[in-house]
């Protein structure tokens, strides 16, 4: 324990110093005479228990206990007053201001030896109460970091599960709908053709029928009969249906080429393991093959900002990763065009630290809310009008990056601002 004396008497410090010494073990005593220093030995010895003269020259014991007591760092140190004056003012006063005790002058040997025994079981109490709160707290912190850890790979557990019973459902509907959509559009392939054939034959019947329609010499059972045939065709109406049949054919061409496409992204959801090779590549190759697929949607939707570092070099399933971008930048497109601003911005920015590859595309388009940003990796969320998306899109994504390529995958977004993806990928893949 360190104790500081601060009295203006230098009797009283030789004495205070004396008892101490030879009554108290484990201690250090610093005498102060002059009350303005006291500040300077507290901050130089690490004081634990102060003794302080009330009336002094220049500033008073009460004044310095105020000051001392102002000072956070010193709101636990014990403070006893030492006093000859008996007035019940100056003692509350004390009190009021913080003083843990006061020791009376002249000197009673004993009553002076057991209030600073008294003062150093309190301080000691107090020391031991701030370490076990600093425990406390660090085992908070520790168990606050575990619980948030916790939860993050019961998301990601849960997220592959997900991923993984959808993923079979998802193959067995695609299974299920590939052959009769197959055969749906082949025989609207062959209808189509049929119905070709079928106008150019009704085609010839009607030049048939002009030609006979200037004929004088025509019986009037054959002009009857034609023109029962032509009236009965007005009745049907069958000008029009041979015109609607060519709209209704392409639009169920149309209906069945979007089915496919949805069938198509689904066994693409579903295709689980890593059939394709894990290869070594040029990630800012693969960035630039994407831009290529896409560029007619680029050009008019929004101004590219590459900003890739050079040499960036990774193992990976070229094709999946490939599949990644492509998902993340389309999404864009898509944002960038639903806002009403005009031409936007994509800005891809990759680099590399030595274990991982970290790819940040983020794009001025319509943002995603709050309350589905935590949804937008969940297979089949889709916030797009009906025939634009099937909502699996970033789930897709998610999947090759966290489950097939040991990285991960996260998302943040203004709503009216833009939305950022980041893409961390390890260079090395660890089976
Ligand atoms: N860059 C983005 N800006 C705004 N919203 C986005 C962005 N990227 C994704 N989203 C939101 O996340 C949803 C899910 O995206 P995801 O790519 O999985 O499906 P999708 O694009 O709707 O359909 P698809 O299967 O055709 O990709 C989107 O419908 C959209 O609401
Ligand atoms: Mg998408």
């Amino acid at each position: 324990m360190n104790i500081l004396v601060v009295d203006d008497d230098r009797f009283n410090l030789k004495i205070a110093e004396d008892l101490i010494k030879n009554n108290i073990t484990d201690c250090s005593v610093f005498l102060c005479s002059i009350p303005d220093k006291t500040l300077t030995e507290l901050a130089a010895h690490d004081i634990d228990i102060i003794l302080l003269d009330i009336i002094m020259p220049g500033i008073t014991g009460i004044e310095l206990l105020k000051i001392i007591r102002s000072q956070n760092e010193y709101k636990d140190i014990q403070i006893i007053m030492f006093t000859g004056i008996k007035d019940r003012e100056s003692f509350k006063a004390c009190f009021e201001n913080g003083a843990n005790d006061y020791i009376n002058k002249p000197i009673n040997f004993i009553e002076f030896i057991a209030r600073v025994k008294a003062s150093i079981k309190a301080r000691k109490s107090i020391l031991s109460l701030i370490k076990l709160n600093k425990t406390i707290t660090g085992q908070y912190k520790k168990l606050r970091t575990m619980t948030q850890e916790l939860k993050n790979t019961q998301f990601s557990l849960l997220q592959k599960e997900k991923l993984a019973a959808l993923g079979e459902i998802a193959a067995g509907i695609a299974h299920e709908i590939n052959n009769p959509i197959g055969f749906i559009a082949s025989n609207l392939t062959t209808m189509n053709s049929y119905m070709r054939k079928i106008k150019e034959i009704r085609y010839q019947y009607k030049e048939f029928f002009q030609t006979v329609s200037n004929e004088t010499t025509l019986s009037n059972r054959l002009i009857e009969a034609k023109n029962n045939i032509i009236s009965r065709e007005k009745e049907q109406k069958i000008d029009f249906i041979m015109d609607d049949l060519d709209a209704i054919i392409a639009e169920s061409l149309e209906g069945t080429a979007r089915i496919s496409k949805i069938v198509g992204s689904m066994q693409e959801f579903a295709k689980t393991g890593t059939e394709d090779k894990m290869t070594h590549n040029n990630f800012n190759q693969i960035i630039d093959e994407c831009l290529l697929i896409i560029k007619h949607d680029i050009k008019s939707a929004a101004e590219i900002d590459r900003q890739l570092q050079k040499n960036l070099y990774l193992s990976c399933n070229k094709g999946e990763i490939g599949q990644v971008i492509l998902n993340i930048l389309l999404n864009s497109i898509y944002a960038i065009k639903t806002t009403s601003v005009g031409k936007g911005k994509i800005t891809i920015k990759a680099y590399d630290s030595a274990e991982y590859i970290f790819c940040i595309i983020s794009d001025t388009g319509s943002g995603i809310k709050e309350e589905d940003l935590s949804r937008i990796f969940d297979p089949f969320f889709t916030t797009k009008d009906v025939g634009h998306g099937v909502g699996l899109g970033l789930s897709v994504a998610y999947d090759i990056v966290v489950k097939k390529h040991n990285g991960s995958l996260s998302a943040t977004s203004k709503l009216s601002e833009g939305t950022t993806f980041t893409i961390k990928l390890p260079k090395e893949h660890k089976y």
